[in-house]
């Protein structure tokens, strides 16, 4: 006796198929919203930096360097002042840099670092000590501006 098949109708087809269909879509929701870490994060291994206050005088920024990072040679953290924001790292012996922390993409307040890179949290983008662009979406520079030390304290000339 030959072996017949029976014809698939069109409603068993569409209904097999939209199984199939939300079967995938589940796995993939599943998948983007197991958790578990943010390989996918656009700041990658970055640290977040420590928060000092620094305080505007009318034409600089003072930090003090006692407690914080700061003491220690590659050491950064980001400045919070009336007069915005500042990525300041020490770069030698008695040497700092200091630059914008405002991401230059999209405004966000750049708070990470990653070894001698600075990390934007919104979209991944790294930048050198002095400003300049390491990986994007950012293409410009940040500003940077000239510091001193005395007395333990850093001094940011706006
Ligand atoms: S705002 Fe910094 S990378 Fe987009």
């Amino acid at each position: 006796m030959p072996e017949t098949r029976s014809p698939i109708s069109r409603r068993q087809f569409c209904s097999g198929a939209c199984q199939v269909a939300s079967g995938a879509a589940l796995a993939t929701l599943a998948t983007a919203c197991s958790g578990g870490g943010s390989p996918t994060s656009p700041s990658g291994n970055a640290t977040k930096l420590g928060v000092s206050n620094g305080r505007f005088n009318g034409s600089s920024v003072q930090v003090n360097v006692a407690g914080t990072a700061l003491t220690e040679t590659s050491g950064a953290v980001l400045v919070e002042s009336t007069a915005g924001v500042f990525l300041l790292a020490r770069t030698g012996a008695n040497s700092y840099s200091a630059i914008d922390a405002v991401c230059s993409h999209e405004s966000c307040t750049v708070t990470g670092a990653d070894g001698a890179s600075y990390v934007c949290p919104c979209h991944g983008s790294r930048y050198d000590r002095s400003g300049q662009v390491l990986q994007g979406p950012a293409r410009a520079a940040l500003r940077q501006f000239p510091t001193s030390f005395s007395d333990g304290m850093v001094t940011i000339a706006l």
